[in-house]
């Protein structure tokens, strides 16, 4: 939420500090900024609503120095536009900075520091620059004492970088909660938001504590704590798959995603499952969740989804309660724990604000946590006990796809591994690699199809301006992810019901022609979700049943094959990505970049 990036030492800061917006556009894309100074007087403030496109039109060939940061926006305080893009500067303009973050406390700040000082936007971001000049320039402080101080007064999350102009040799650098990290390059560095937009130029990085700062250098870097006293770091090496980045031949991230799906689950599959060895998972870990009363799940939006279908799997295979939590109200409301808990993060992204806070939390408190998370070295990571990752190579639309499915493959794999080490006779007869290679081949024929899924949402979903998707148990879990994938992407307002509950209120929404997609693959519910089907049919909604082999009857528009009821979300998702992908094209509307989403949720 938010990408930021930073360059100091290199001839070629304009191009590093673009090319590096452009991968983090993933981030935020309402509004755009760059700041450039040439360390011999001459700088440049170029800013710009929409997309990162947008800027580098802007962005002249004058534009050129030897230090510089950047920034791509996600709103959180005042609306996307030239004012309130950053790089946010100081009103004498020598302090220029780049946030990602919430500072939480920005008003009573003002009040206190700056109640006689002109504002140029609506954004915390500039009432920091304005604390830092007003410290140097009222109360003659140098640069490094107003940024510590400013630091300490602040409440909330940011990460910072800063140019004072009449000092360009230094990028003043801090982190509080948001993710940044400074990468070491030859004869120069970088620092930023994400390695994904560095990636070409290093691969060690030094990485920042939450309240650090650091000063950088062309060809060094001071690390100093809240005390100000100097800290030693490793970097770290952080290599990022460069060749999955692109789009290859496909007009879309997000259907490059969907369609990757059997590759990623037969991924997943060898990684995990080798043929006649014990499954690759540390066994300390697999002692430690066995050992566990009770397991609470926590994550956000699509990992949330997965984390659902985690609790049927663990409950049924090793045989242990557990709880979803979404992570935002988890972090306010945490519920009675048990003896023996033990907290599993799923995140895609590993950073995501509402997540980590509980992360942190949980930490604190000494329960021991396992993050599932398709990005190694990613904030969560690195400061879970444990982590397993989705082996489902980069997703870079802003809709999760590959990664919820993912996301089951490896909670089924960790369920079964627990399940065997608790000698489990429904753990040690699961035969996990067999199912994952009929999902693997559903998917295929699934996506094989893409022209019969832009028919059907077409026909279902082409004039809709809302839509419901239902099932029950498994089903009505998968039917919280497709809604949230077709709401998302094409706006069109849906709604993921519990087919049964449906009568007690929402039913009163269905009128002639409403979709109601209606997912069938469990057969202990089969007969009463085929009930709610001619509830809604009564009313004239525009059926669309989903339905596994196992539950077919004559007329079901979609068959797809029949796996274990709790892995059944790998493939009906499929069906509800694609009817969501060929809906949203259908509106002309971006697929890859939905309005006022970012990819990667920083703030909480
Ligand atoms: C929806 C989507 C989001 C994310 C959520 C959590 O398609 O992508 O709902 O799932 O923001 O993100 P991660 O998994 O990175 O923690």
């Amino acid at each position: 939420m938010c990408g930021i990036v930073g360059t100091i030492g290199t001839g070629a800061t304009t191009q590093i500090l673009l090319k590096g917006l452009n991968r983090l556009e993933y981030r935020g894309y309402d509004s755009a900024g760059i700041y450039v100074n040439d360390q011999d007087g001459q700088d440049y403030l170029v800013k710009t609503v929409g997309k990162i496109a947008a800027l580098e039109a802007a962005v002249g060939p004058q534009v050129q120095g030897r230090i510089g940061i950047a920034h791509t926006r996600w709103a959180t305080h005042g609306q996307p536009s030239v004012a309130n893009a950053h790089p946010q500067f100081s009103g004498s303009k020598r302090f220029y900075l780049v946030h990602n973050g919430v500072i939480s406390n920005f008003t009573a700040l003002k009040e206190q520091y700056l109640a006689d000082q002109a504002f140029a936007s609506q954004t915390d971001t500039e009432v920091i620059v304005q604390m830092i000049a007003h410290f140097v320039e009222a109360e003659a402080m140098t640069t490094l004492a107003a940024f510590q101080k400013t630091l300490s007064l602040l409440a909330g999350s940011y990460a910072l970088l800063l140019v004072d102009r009449e000092d360009p040799e230094v990028l003043y650098v801090a982190k509080n909660k948001s993710p940044l990290l400074i990468g070491l390059a030859a004869g120069y560095n970088v620092v930023t938001s994400d390695a994904l937009a560095t990636y070409d130029l290093t691969t060690d990085y030094l990485e920042l504590r939450d309240g650090e700062m650091a000063l950088v250098r062309a060809s060094d870097v001071t690390i100093l704590d809240q005390q100000g006293d100097t800290q030693g770091r490793e970097p770290i090496e952080i290599k990022v798959e460069a060749d999955a980045i692109g789009k290859g031949t496909y007009p879309t991230f997000m259907l490059k995603e969907i369609d990757e799906q059997p590759a990623v689950m037969r991924r997943i599959s060898q990684h995990y499952l080798p043929v006649d060895q014990p499954i690759a998972i540390d066994p300390a870990l697999i002692q430690h969740v066995a050992q566990a009363d009770r397991l609470y799940f926590v994550a956000a939006g699509t990992s949330y989804h997965a984390s659902l279908v985690g609790k049927r799997l663990f409950e049924r295979y090793a045989q242990i309660p557990a709880e979803a939590g979404v992570a935002s109200e988890f972090g306010y409301h945490w519920p009675l724990l048990s003896a023996k808990p033990f907290f599993i993060f799923l995140s895609q992204s590993g950073e995501t604000a509402d997540s980590r806070q509980v992360l942190v939390e949980a930490k604190r408190r000494g329960l021991p946590t396992l993050v599932i998370t398709n990005v190694a070295n990613s904030t969560l990571a690195r400061e879970a006990d444990y982590h397993l990752l989705l082996h489902a190579g980069p997703e870079i639309a802003v809709a999760s796809t590959k990664a919820y499915t993912a996301q089951i493959a490896v909670e089924a794999v960790l369920a079964k591994a627990v399940g065997e080490r608790r000698q489990l006779g429904a753990a040690q007869s699961f035969d996990l690699a067999g199912q994952l290679a009929l999902a693997a081949n559903a998917m295929d024929e699934i996506t094989d199809n893409h022209q019969a899924w832009d028919q059907l949402a077409a026909e279902y979903l082409g004039s809709a301006t809302d839509a419901f998707y239902l099932g029950r148990g498994i089903d009505y879990d998968v039917s919280l992810e497709a809604a949230l994938k077709l709401k998302e992407i094409s706006y069109v307002h849906t709604e993921g019901f519990a087919a049964g509950e449906l009568k007690h209120g929402t039913i009163a929404l269905i009128e002639p022609g409403v979709p109601v997609i209606t997912f069938i693959t469990e057969q202990a519910t089969a007969d009463h979700t085929r009930g709610n089907v001619q509830e809604v049919k009564a009313r004239g909604g525009n059926v669309l049943v989903i339905a596994s082999e196992a539950c077919q009857q004559a007329g079901d528009q979609i068959v797809i094959p029949t796996l274990t009821d709790e892995l059944m979300p790998l493939v009906t998702v499929v069906c509800g990505q694609l009817l969501a992908y060929y809906a949203t094209l259908q509106r002309g509307l971006n697929v890859d970049q939905p309005r006022n989403l970012a990819k990667s949720v920083t703030v909480e």
